[in-house]
């Protein structure tokens, strides 16, 4: 009944003709065009980043940090401005991008950044672990949800055992016209190029629902996964803040103050 239930929500929320068109699905490898990158300086996600720190901050991350797909370097340079202590890895399959990144780092005179030519679906390359893995606006480039799911199982792979996940990307469109009207609103001013990406990029993201059904899949079994305001635009997965239990252990030095401890413990549930 519950089933039913739950069929019944997620058919009126995600239409059948609501699918995943993925268009594009190549490495940046020519020169960007002046158009794009003009486009992609002043685009900026700006609210959804700040949440994003908001969120890490709670977590209070430290040492070291992988960001997976890092692009142009935008989330990463902001990442870096506000834990000076975390030593970051930026990696990305695309040397143009890793380039717009290497100078956004310069100027900031960041010296805790490294940046690594690798691409994403390849981390079996990388022999480190980390504290902390970062991977945003990534995952609607990947092909098949079998990939996203093969994907964060590597992501897991490189964390360390007390170690950080956290990814956000955006939510597909509820229809094809509110994909062309957010693309409207906020990428057509940017000219052809960027709003045809900026579509594609809509189009191709996981719904909810889609990545809910991933993560269940993945070997990770301590994350939270919400849609967070702004019009249930972007989705959010992070590992759980861990509840550290204070362990209460007393000094008993002798057999009476054990019984004594035992005897309150029992009766007063101490
Ligand atoms: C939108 S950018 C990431 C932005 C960055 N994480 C941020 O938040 O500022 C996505 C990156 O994924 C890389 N990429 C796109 N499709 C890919 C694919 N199929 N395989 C590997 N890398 C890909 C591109 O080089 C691009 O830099």
């Amino acid at each position: 009944m519950i089933n039913l239930i739950i069929q019944s929500i997620k058919q009126s929320v995600l239409p059948q003709k609501n699918i995943r068109i993925l268009k594009k699905n190549k490495i940046i490898k020519t020169p960007i065009s002046e158009e794009y990158l003009k486009a992609d300086e002043e685009c900026n996600a700006k609210a959804i980043f700040e949440l994003a720190i908001y969120k890490l901050k709670k977590i209070s991350p430290r040492g070291k940090c992988l960001d997976v797909g890092c692009g142009s370097g935008k989330f990463l340079v902001r990442l870096a401005e506000e834990f000076p202590e975390i030593e970051f890895t930026g990696i990305d399959s695309s040397g143009e991008m890793l380039k717009l990144a290497k100078k956004k780092i310069d100027e900031r005179g960041f010296n805790n950044v490294k940046l690594k030519k690798l691409n994403p679906l390849k981390l079996n390359r990388i022999k480190e672990k980390f504290d902390l893995i970062t991977c945003n606006f990534f995952l609607h480039n990947l092909k098949s949800e079998f990939q996203a799911l093969n994907f964060i199982n590597s992501l897991l792979k490189l964390l360390k055992k007390r170690g950080v996940l956290f990814f956000f990307d955006m939510t597909r469109p509820k229809n094809n016209k509110i994909a062309l009207f957010l693309a409207d609103k906020y990428n057509k001013k940017f000219g052809k190029e960027f709003y045809e990406e900026a579509l594609n990029l809509y189009r191709a993201s996981f719904s909810f629902y889609e990545l809910k059904d991933i993560l269940k899949k993945t070997n990770w079994k301590n994350y939270e996964h919400e849609q967070p305001l702004i019009g249930n635009f972007f989705q959010f997965v992070c590992t759980k803040k861990q509840n550290k239990k204070i362990l209460f252990r007393p000094r008993l030095k002798n057999f009476e103050q054990k019984i004594n401890y035992y005897l309150l413990k029992f009766f007063w549930k101490i």
